[in-house]
């Protein structure tokens, strides 16, 4: 059976300073995080002539990436973090205390509040679509390198969460989720690369 192998992205600097969204480079953290990620990804899969590494079109995502050498890239703009509309680049400190009504209407339910001009999880789930679609397809090893929200929703579809827990499901940094789907069900592992 071919596994599915799920990771974050490497530590970015918006990560660093709390800011939502955005389109940043690595921290130096996240840098190394690309490289343990690259000997992990080339060790295990050397065998694997057919695999392939896919990423979102952002560059946290592409350079977590670049130490993996020897597989095809593919990026995926389905792949991209959770569209935070008006509130791309803020910090959540920043949104509750500047549109405290917006703060509260996704507290109130994160599963389908829609950032003004951006996206719902609802809206996420949906353009996955075709990326599960394909992913269902392939007969060789995966390795996606995406985002908080976005690996939530395709995590939550491979190990059949219900859809009000996708948005608080934890996704931590620094880890690969495997997942391998067997006639028995499907097992996961993980493998958290740094402390
Ligand atoms: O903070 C990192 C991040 O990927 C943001 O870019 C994104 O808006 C957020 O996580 C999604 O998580 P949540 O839905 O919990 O705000």
């Amino acid at each position: 059976p071919r596994p599915i192998f799920l990771t974050r992205h490497g530590e970015s600097m918006d990560n660093v300073r709390g800011r939502i969204g955005g389109d940043t480079v690595l921290s130096d953290v996240g840098e190394l995080y690309a490289k343990k990620l690259g000997n992990f990804v080339v060790k295990r899969l050397k065998s694997e002539r057919a695999a392939s590494i896919w990423t979102s079109t952002l560059q946290r995502t592409i350079l977590t990436a670049s130490s993996i050498v020897g597989f095809p890239k593919i990026q995926w703009r389905a792949l991209d973090e959770i569209n935070a509309g008006v509130c791309d680049g803020m910090t959540y400190e920043e949104i509750k205390k500047n549109m405290p009504e917006e703060y509260e209407a996704r507290k109130k339910d994160k599963l389908r509040y829609r950032y003004p001009r951006g996206e719902s999880y609802l809206d996420v789930i949906q353009r996955l679509e075709p990326v599960i679609i394909e992913l269902e397809r392939q007969r060789a090893p995966v390795v996606v390198i995406s985002h908080q929200a976005v690996l939530r929703a395709l995590y939550s579809y491979f190990a059949d969460r219900p859809l009000n827990e996708i948005p608080h499901i934890e996704m931590p940094l620094h880890t690969i989720i495997e997942i391998q789907m067997g006639v028995t069900g499907v097992q996961e592992k993980r493998y958290k690369l740094m402390d």
